[in-house]
């Protein structure tokens, strides 16, 4: 009796929610904000690209760029509305008028957020996506680029290629991931252990900040520049454009993605490359995904990998340092560096690379959790064993083992945000799919096979912080809540925010609470402004009383 009474009240009061937030309509001072927010360009208002709920284009736009099915379902909490910015201008009107009627808005470039936070929220929000801003500049003279944020990695790529074989630029491996988070994260890739991250190739941006000024480097200041460039943009800015410097790459590079099954030794040689693949040298990374196709195959290791040179030269020094892979020339594909992109992109082969333009094209058509580890120490045979017998279990597990080293390690932690350089080894990337999951009845099931494992993997992997990483954003880690006022920065500091910045942390929280001090722009894994810290209270919390 009590318990049919308790349910009905909370049924009644769900439904009470829920209508109320879907009842929850774009303030008329809003609109009436944007339209007498014309800057310089009365012949193109922002309202022109206002899709409100009642729009007919509003849902298709909203799930256009929703990748992961998690976030796809009816009863997911909608945007006010989303906003399409055709004009710098345009950016600017929605962050003023935002803030003046207290709306938080959501920052939307390739909708690649694995936790979905460019595009939902619990609390009323409006997106601001970017996809029109995608305008790409390379000028090869000056071996430089400027990219436009809702351009992706693979409309970059292309771009680059159009105009020299010989220039290529360390972003990941999914052509459609964007480059307004991408590079705004980190940015790791194939390139990394030559160039570093993508933000360490970063040398401009231009950014809007919460009064609706346009800065760049110069006007924005080094500490703001400094904290976009890895820790994440949406806790300072909307950037809408990146400098980059391009880097070099030969005219021919090469390829070998080879697969080992149990029989051929699989978990053998990846316990071995474990002591190889960091140390090798910077023109040779190989990365490991340990994967099945659904219920029905088995597990394999697949070694992936890129040589910025040429097979005969790749094949010299595998026989030199890891003979046990019995790498063969027929393994080996020279192609130029764009296509070893597209190869890398496991996008099925008859494809040419005019469908790194494609941004519809999906890499998965899933609900996806993601976890990451950075690992210090090579892992024991029974840490990989596990990781096989996980892969066996689960239906459709990606295990991804990418190599660190080089260029990574020679980096100094506080140089840009990320901070996981010197002594780390690798990353690994957990993942999980499940399909047909309209109602997310499934979801917890799946999601908790993924945390069994990494709970699992605690005591080989890299602790005192865990390692984290911001692309790979996960809120099991913590989140803020959905408070601006209540964002604590001892929690994240306490969890999410040292295992993704280490002691980059709390550099990025003061930067944070000086360059965005109402935290306006604040999601679940937002940094929160840390508003006390001097020099003294800084020491003062170290104990660090040496020169008193
Ligand atoms: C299939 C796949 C492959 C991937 N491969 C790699 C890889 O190889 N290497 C790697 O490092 N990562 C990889 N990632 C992770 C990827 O880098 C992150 O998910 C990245 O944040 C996605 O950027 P986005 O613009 O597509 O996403 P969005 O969802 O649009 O944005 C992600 C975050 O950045 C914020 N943001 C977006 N644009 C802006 C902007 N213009 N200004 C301020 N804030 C902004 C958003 O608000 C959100 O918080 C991969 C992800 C997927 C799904
Ligand atoms: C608006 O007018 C300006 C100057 O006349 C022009 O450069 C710009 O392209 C126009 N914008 C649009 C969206 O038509
Ligand atoms: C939807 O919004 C767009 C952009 O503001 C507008 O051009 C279009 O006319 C709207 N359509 C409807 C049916 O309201
Ligand atoms: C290269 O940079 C210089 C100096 O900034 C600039 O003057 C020149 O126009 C650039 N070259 C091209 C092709 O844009
Ligand atoms: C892009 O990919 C989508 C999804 O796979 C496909 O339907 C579409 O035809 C592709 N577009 C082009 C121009 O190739």
């Amino acid at each position: 009796m009590k318990v049919s009474l308790f349910s009905t009240v909370a049924i009644c009061c769900f439904f009470l929610l829920s209508a109320k937030s879907s009842l929850i309509l774009l303030p008329d001072s809003f609109i009436q904000c944007l339209s007498e927010y014309q800057f310089s360009s009365p012949n193109s208002s922002v309202l022109s690209v206002v899709y409100a709920r009642t729009n007919t284009s509003y849902q298709s736009i909203l799930d256009s760029a929703i990748p992961n099915y998690r976030f796809l379902s009816s009863s997911a909490p909608k945007p006010l509305a989303i906003i399409t910015p055709l004009l710098y201008s345009h950016v600017q009107a929605t962050v003023i008028c935002s803030r003046e009627n207290r709306l938080q808005i959501r920052i939307r470039s390739g909708g690649h957020d694995f936790e979905g936070l460019s595009y939902r929220s619990q609390v009323p929000f409006i997106i601001l996506d970017l996809r029109n801003l995608r305008s790409i500049r390379v000028d090869i003279e000056n071996e430089t680029a400027w990219v436009e944020s809702g351009a992706t990695i693979g409309e970059l790529y292309y771009a680059v290629a159009q105009e020299s074989p010989v220039h290529g630029f360390p972003a990941g491996t999914a052509p459609v991931v964007g480059v307004g988070g991408h590079f705004s994260g980190g940015g790791n890739s194939y390139l990394n252990r030559k160039h570093g991250l993508s933000a360490d190739n970063v040398v401009d941006a231009i950014v809007v900040d919460f009064r609706g000024r346009i800065l760049n480097k110069e006007s924005m200041g080094s500490d703001f520049f400094w904290a976009i460039r890895g820790g994440g943009g949406a806790s300072f800015g909307v950037i809408l454009s990146w400098k980059i410097n391009l880097v070099r790459v030969p005219p021919v590079v090469t390829v070998f993605r080879l697969a080992k099954t149990f029989k051929q030794n699989a978990i053998g040689l990846v316990h071995k490359w474990q002591y190889i693949a960091p140390h090798l040298p910077d023109d040779l990374t190989i990365a490991v995904a340990i994967q099945r196709f659904g219920p029905l195959s088995t597990p394999t290791a697949t070694f992936n990998s890129l040589f910025l040179g040429r097979t005969e030269e790749l094949l010299k020094m595998m026989e030199e340092s890891f003979p046990e892979l019995e790498l063969s020339k027929h393994d080996c594909k020279e192609m130029s560096w764009v296509e070893s992109a597209l190869t890398l992109s496991e996008y099925p082969d008859q494809f040419s690379i005019e469908v790194m333009k494609n941004r519809s094209y999906s890499p998965f058509d899933a609900n996806v959790k993601l976890k990451i580890d950075l690992v210090q120490q090579p892992l024991p045979c029974v840490a990989v064993q596990q990781l096989w017998k996980w892969c066996s279990e689960v239906e459709y597990p990606r295990l991804q083992l990418h190599p660190y080293g080089g260029t990574m390690g020679r980096i100094s932690e506080s140089r840009i945000p990320f901070p996981h350089r010197k002594g780390v080894l690798f990353e690994i990337m957990y993942i999980e799919s499940w399909f047909n999951d309209e109602d997310g009845k499934d979801s917890e099931k799946y999601m908790n096979q993924v945390r069994g494992l990494y709970e699992f993997m605690t005591p080989y992997v890299q602790s005192n912080p865990r390692g984290g990483y911001v692309n790979g954003i996960d809120l099991d880690l913590g989140t803020n809540g959905n408070d601006p006022w209540g964002a604590s920065y001892s929690k994240a500091k306490a969890s999410w925010g040292s295992m993704y910045f280490k002691s980059n942390f709390e550099k990025l929280a003061m930067v944070k609470a000086k360059v965005d001090p109402t935290n306006f722009f604040f999601y679940e894994q937002s940094i929160p402004p840390l508003l006390f810290s001097s020099p003294e209270s800084r020491n003062c919390r170290k104990g660090n009383f040496a020169s008193v």
